[in-house]
């Protein structure tokens, strides 16, 4: 069941050049892999998606990237301050799955260790821009790592059935090698829950809100 609750953080950590922000979970639900929280950066008006990272008992951790001020403010919060966090939100990843197969691009391995969890450490690929990027794979120990000019899609993924979150132009790769892959997507949200249409798509030629129909979409 989603809520929105205050709750203390209880650290900031470096991964590379993300930063894990560990939250205590409160009454919240960590809810299924794929699903996502809005996170209220301090200062700011509208709140941020945010996919669950981990969820160790009695914590949520966010994985968060610093492109924007958003972001950024997130990642310069300290212990004992506090946040509102809203979810969880949206739809997460279905797990009847029989050759699960993790694919990541740079940020998109948020979701991923949640997910790991979930299906029993399976197989995963990860792609990061730099060598410093891929100090995230850390937090999935499992995985095979490539870095730029070596793309994701240059591994095998024929025969898996492949769960994967990264940029849309890697999504769009992903998608044309396994039709039945599921696609963690992005989209600039200010609501989170279906009511501003912000994070409204075409698919199909249809108008989809991403927070409401995904953020997991079939291929
Ligand atoms: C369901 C979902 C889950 C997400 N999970 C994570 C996560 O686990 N970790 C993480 O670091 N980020 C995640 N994001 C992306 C994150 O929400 C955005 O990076 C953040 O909202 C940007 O806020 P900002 O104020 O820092 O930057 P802004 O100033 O708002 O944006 C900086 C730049 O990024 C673009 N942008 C902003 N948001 C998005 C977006 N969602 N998609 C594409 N472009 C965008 C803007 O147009 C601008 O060019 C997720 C997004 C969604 C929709
Ligand atoms: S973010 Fe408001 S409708 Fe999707």
């Amino acid at each position: 069941m989603q809520r929105r609750q205050l709750l203390e953080v209880e650290a900031t950590e470096p991964v590379g050049p993300y930063t894990l922000l560990r939250v205590e979970r409160g009454g919240l639900d960590p809810g299924r892999p794929g699903q996502f929280f809005m996170l209220s950066p301090p200062g700011r008006v509208l709140p941020r998606p945010m996919s669950l990272c981990l969820a160790p008992p009695g914590e949520l951790a966010f994985l968060i990237d610093p492109i924007g001020p958003g972001t950024r403010s997130l990642c310069e919060l300290e212990a004992g301050d506090e946040i509102a966090v809203f979810g969880p939100l949206g739809n997460g990843f279905d797990l009847r799955v029989e050759r699960p197969l993790l694919v990541g691009g740079g940020i998109g391995i948020a979701p991923l260790p949640y997910l790991a969890e979930a299906l029993g450490s399976p197989p995963a690929v990860l792609g990061f821009r730099s060598e410093e990027h891929a100090e995230a794979a850390a937090l999935l120990p499992q995985a095979d790592v490539v870095v730029d000019p070596t793309l994701v899609t240059d591994c095998c993924l024929e025969g898996f059935d492949v769960l994967a979150c990264g940029p849309e132009p890697m999504l769009h790769a992903v998608a044309a090698l396994c039709p039945g892959a599921q696609l963690a997507w992005e989209a600039p949200m200010a609501c989170g829950y279906g009511a501003c249409y912000g994070c409204a798509v075409e698919i199909d030629g249809e108008w989809k809100r991403l927070c409401v129909e995904g953020p997991v979409l079939a291929a």
